[in-house]
């Protein structure tokens, strides 16, 4: 078993972008206010991360990170149960990025997916950097410091997830040592039959160079089944399995998030850069301009023309806010002529302006008092560090730089 498979810390985070989006609200926010009451979460505003595309616009980044905070907290993130905390007031987060640095092979940076495709994708900047390189390796840093069990993330993170197990592992690996342990495990390796023994090498082999779990999975079962090892043994080979002796990094789990993409005004997923999407904070009569000029089916030109509610971007928004029963209205509706599209839109204008009303309600209740969303950040962000300061301690003592 590794070290954290009853680890119940969630953490995750969020570059700050400024205003968030119903993308944001339903792909990520409705989930945080969910995990909150049944892990110990942990949510912060990526600053550091935001540097690493964004350094010539650094000026925008406190306004953003405020924004961020006012929409997680409107959205019903509670800092109360939650910690909420801004990623540079932890500098803890940079240390333990350099350390891993050091241990981290160059390759294993490049080839992450979003190293290549961000670097095409902002072309109009020069992501030749140092830092742009290190983006995962300090998401790594992100999460490692505090020994998180679970990351909730989207699909296109899951990699940097991925990256932060093998991080972990290396680490452990090299740093994780107990004088002499390495002799034992072997000595043990010895006790079991010349064939298990082999297994055991191999297995163990294939999943500390290559990170394949059912060789790991496989490694274990073997284990279990050997009648001639006593149980300081068995345990000595279990935790040589996974690199050293002891786990000071323990790896991280992604938990997916399950929500479907939030479709924008025009189909295509909702995001800030393509400029379809709806703000958190939109007001009423700008959600509704938006809704009414939103693209139907195109096949629908004349009120009296059938229309299919799959082809159209209007219908994929009553998906995610009406109930079954508008939902039919507007299919049977569409299909047979019967409403117009002006129609259609008319309770889904309503319905998103009504889960709306609260989020800006509590926005402005904060917006008003700015020194409440300070006060809240500086006592996550003291309270994060506290446990952050703590990882860092042992991870420098196994490094053997604790200098006391
Ligand atoms: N890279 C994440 C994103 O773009 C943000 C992030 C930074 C993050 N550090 C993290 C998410 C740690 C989860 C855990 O969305
Ligand atoms: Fe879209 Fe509704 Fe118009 Fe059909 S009636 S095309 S679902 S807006």
């Amino acid at each position: 078993m590794s070290s954290n498979d009853s680890n119940q810390r969630v953490l995750s985070g969020m570059r700050p972008t400024g205003r968030l989006h119903l993308g944001h609200l339903h792909g990520v926010l409705k989930n945080w206010v969910q995990l909150q009451h049944e892990y110990e979460c942990f949510f912060f505003v990526a600053d550091f991360h935001a540097l690493t595309t964004d350094y010539e616009e650094s000026q925008n980044i406190e306004q953003y990170t405020f924004d961020t905070v006012v929409d997680w907290l409107a959205a019903g993130v509670n800092p109360g149960t939650a910690t909420i905390f801004v990623q540079s007031r932890v500098p803890e987060h940079a240390e333990l990025h350099l350390l891993l640095s050091m241990i981290t092979p160059i390759s294993w940076l490049e080839r992450v997916p979003s190293f290549k495709d961000q670097q095409q994708k902002l072309s109009d900047r020069d992501l030749a950097t140092y830092g742009f390189l290190g983006y995962p390796l300090l998401q790594a840093a992100d999460i490692l410091v505090y020994r998180a069990g679970w990351v909730p993330v989207g699909a296109d993170q899951v990699a940097h997830v991925e990256l932060t197990r093998e991080v972990a592992r290396r680490f452990n690996h090299i740093y994780g040592r107990e004088p002499g342990f390495e002799d034992a495990a072997e000595a043990a390796v010895k006790k079991m039959s010349k064939k298990a023994a082999r297994m055991y090498g191999n297995l163990r082999k294939e999943y500390l160079e290559k990170g394949n779990g059912e060789a790991l999975e496989r490694a274990r079962a073997l284990l279990a089944e050997q009648q001639n090892l006593s149980i300081g043994d068995r345990e000595r080979l279990f935790g040589y399995l996974e690199g050293g002796g002891r786990i000071i990094l323990p790896e991280p789990q992604s938990l997916l998030t399950k929500t479907a993409k939030m479709p924008g005004l025009d189909g295509e997923k909702m995001s800030k850069s393509y400029n379809n999407y709806i703000s958190l904070r939109e007001e009423p009569d700008s959600v509704e301009a938006k809704i009414r000029t939103m693209q139907t089916d195109p096949a629908r030109v004349r009120r009296s023309d059938p229309g299919e509610p799959a082809n159209c971007p209007v219908f994929a928004l009553h998906e995610v806010y009406s109930t079954e029963e508008v939902c039919q209205w507007a299919t049977e509706g569409c299909r047979s002529a019967g409403i117009g599209c002006v129609d259609c839109k008319k309770p889904l204008i309503d319905a998103i302006n009504e889960e709306q009303l609260i989020y800006r309600q509590r926005a402005q209740q904060f917006e008003e008092e700015p020194d409440l969303v300070h006060a809240i950040l500086a006592e996550g962000s003291e309270k994060a560090r506290n446990l952050a300061r703590e990882t860092l301690e042992d991870v420098k003592e196994a490094i053997g730089i604790s200098h006391r």
